[in-house]
């Protein structure tokens, strides 16, 4: 699959999704953001791929924010748009019917931090940076961050990243829940794709309703969530995955499944 700012490769069931304008510390630019959304359905139709990861070109940055140049020039209304397109897009992420894994190389900022957000699980490099610095633009942040951040770190810690805009390390990403897990320079990757054949690996009917449970989480309240949770159990009962890996445990052996 070809596209001008982004690689995208599919082997072993996993999807690798790089933005790749690496000369910008791979801004977001609206190019950018459409064929990341075009890459994430595309990901999500194949047949060949379970688990997607995103991530950036070179080892300076994961992604440095939405392309500065093209901030620039919003006013009131346009700038309107110009959030609720990055939102659609960074949605398209979140509601990825398959977990998506950010591989945080280097900068995580503004719309880069927000993109590492809207994905399921967060590995930061020794050298990655998150921050929210869109006061130094006298901006907010518009694509997703007030709110996401403060879901996945506390109302706290998201009003001080984004009232101060300092960036925090891996190590200290990694002690306030934003990342999941660390790892040493230039394995952010390869860390991950450890993760996603995991994942791939398990029964990919429950993956799938695990993760839609899941997201319910800062929509529902816990009465509707326990039966939403509830109604996907009973539906990944009916599965062929679910009579196969209850056998395999049973008969002692390894499962097999088929994602059905
Ligand atoms: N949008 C557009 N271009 C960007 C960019 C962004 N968000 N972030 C970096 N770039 C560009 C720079 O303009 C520069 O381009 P040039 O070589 O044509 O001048 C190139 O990427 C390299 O960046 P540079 O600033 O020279 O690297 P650095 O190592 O000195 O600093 C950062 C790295 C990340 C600290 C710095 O680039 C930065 O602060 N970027 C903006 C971060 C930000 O505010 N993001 C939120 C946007 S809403």
């Amino acid at each position: 699959m070809n596209f001008n700012t982004l690689l995208y490769t599919e082997d072993q069931r996993i999807a690798v999704i790089t933005i790749n304008r690496p000369d910008k510390l791979n801004a977001l630019n609206h190019e950018t953001l459409t064929e990341l959304k075009q890459a994430v359905l595309n990901a999500n139709s194949s047949d060949a791929v379970d688990v997607i990861i995103i991530t950036g070109a070179g080892e300076k940055a994961f992604v440095a924010g939405a392309d500065i140049k093209e901030l620039s020039s919003q006013d009131a209304v346009r700038g309107q748009q110009f959030a609720l397109y990055g939102q659609e897009v960074f949605s398209t992420v979140e509601n990825s019917a398959k977990p998506v894994i950010a591989a945080v190389n280097g900068f995580a900022l503004g719309g880069g931090c927000e993109l590492s957000l809207a994905c399921h699980i967060r590995i930061a490099a020794e050298n990655a940076k998150f921050g929210q610095p869109e006061v130094n633009l006298g901006v907010i942040p518009g694509y997703g961050g007030t709110q996401r951040l403060a879901r996945i770190v506390g109302q706290g810690r998201a009003t001080e990243l984004i009232l101060t805009g300092d960036m925090v390390d891996a190590a200290e990403a990694h002690r306030i829940g934003l990342a999941n897990k660390t790892a040493p320079a230039g394995e952010a990757l390869s860390m991950a794709k450890e993760m996603a054949a995991k994942i791939a690996g398990k029964g990919q009917v429950a993956v799938r309703l695990s993760l839609e449970a899941l997201r319910c989480v800062p929509q529902m309240g816990l009465r509707e969530g326990l039966a939403t949770e509830a109604a996907l159990f009973g539906l990944s009962c009916g599965t062929d995955d679910f009579r196969e890996g209850t056998s395999a445990f049973l008969e002692k052996r390894k499962p097999e499944f088929k994602g059905s």
